[in-house]
């Protein structure tokens, strides 16, 4: 069984400020730092530092993107099917406040320029039973989940950032969810409408099990995972609920906190471990990402989790 993730590679301009900019706001920054992201590379190199063999495949720009694929290499994730588009890589501004919360402007660049020969030509190297990993960062994503399906392989999306690119996805085609408890409300709502009101599932009191119960009501096939920060995550497939707990830590920057959460779940989905030990896993390894900066940077590796008899 192998693991494809085709999805973004970002360049993150991480500036430190006191508070997130309010519009019509001019704020000088702190520190300005600059990382590999990108919520699929950040997954790739989560899978890859838990123990797994990745491809990622995915488009890098020309002006910049060396960078990307030498990180890449370095983590051990396989860079056959990344290619080079002309221009820049995608990349984003990133601002991180007192408390570790973060504001995220993306801007697609290389992402943004996936075509339909590429997603046939990169398939042809997978098959049947073979875990596809996606987010919301590439365009094509309707047309990498309809040929993927058509392959048989078991599709794991984290529909992230939740915007117009899911409207024409099949999402009954997508074997796990991976989301956020604000993703969660949206998925289960269904049509995008309440979009601009992102967090309504939250505000209207739903716990992670409701979300949970929600998403399978829509999905029934489907695994779901609702992540919520400091709160836990919940886990359900079929008439199956599971709560993990999170692991108190001191938050420096919550970037990647959930790649790092899917990289290391995607890893035990492919070792077919208990959803027990899937979970805690990933719960104990985005613990570590939160109380650390950057994405890329901040994902630990397999030696720095402990587990329970490991
Ligand atoms: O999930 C965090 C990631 O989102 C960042 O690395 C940034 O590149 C954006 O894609």
């Amino acid at each position: 069984m192998k693991i494809l993730n085709f999805g973004s590679l970002n360049i993150d301009y991480v500036y430190r400020v006191a508070h997130i900019l309010q519009p019509g706001e001019t704020l000088k920054a702190g520190e300005m730092e600059v990382f590999p992201g990108g919520k699929g590379l950040n997954q790739s190199i989560a899978a890859a530092r838990a123990g797994a063999e990745v491809y990622h495949a995915g488009m890098v720009g020309a002006e910049d993107g060396g960078f990307l694929l030498d990180v890449c290499r370095e983590n051990h994730v396989n860079t056959d099917y990344i290619r080079t588009a002309e221009g820049k890589s995608g990349h984003t501004i990133i601002q991180v406040d007192d408390n570790a919360q973060n504001s995220i402007l993306l801007y697609g660049g290389g992402n943004r320029k996936i075509t339909e020969d590429f997603i046939r030509e990169v398939l042809a190297g997978f098959g049947k039973g073979d875990i596809l990993v996606l987010q919301n960062e590439i365009n094509l994503l309707d047309v990498v989940i309809d040929m993927a399906y058509e392959k048989g392989m078991k599709i794991v999306l984290n529909p992230s950032p939740f915007d117009e690119g899911l409207d024409g996805c099949d999402l009954s085609k997508v074997s796990v969810f991976l989301v956020n408890e604000i993703e969660a409300g949206l998925l289960a709502g269904g049509n995008g409408e309440d979009r601009e009101g992102s967090g309504k599932g939250c505000e209207n009191g739903e716990d992670g099990a409701k979300l949970v119960d929600k998403i399978l009501k829509k999905y029934p096939e489907a695994q779901a995972v609702v992540t919520m920060g400091a709160q836990g995550a919940f886990y359900g497939q079929g008439s199956f609920r599971h709560f993990q707990r999170s692991f108190p830590v001191k938050a420096v920057d919550t970037t990647a906190a959930g790649d790092t959460f899917t990289g290391y779940f995607v890893y035990g989905l492919m070792k077919g471990e208990a959803i027990e030990v899937i979970m805690k896993r990933a719960a104990m390894a985005a613990a570590v990402a939160v109380s650390r900066k950057g994405a890329v940077p901040s994902i630990p590796k397999r030696e720095e989790i402990k587990m329970t008899g490991e």
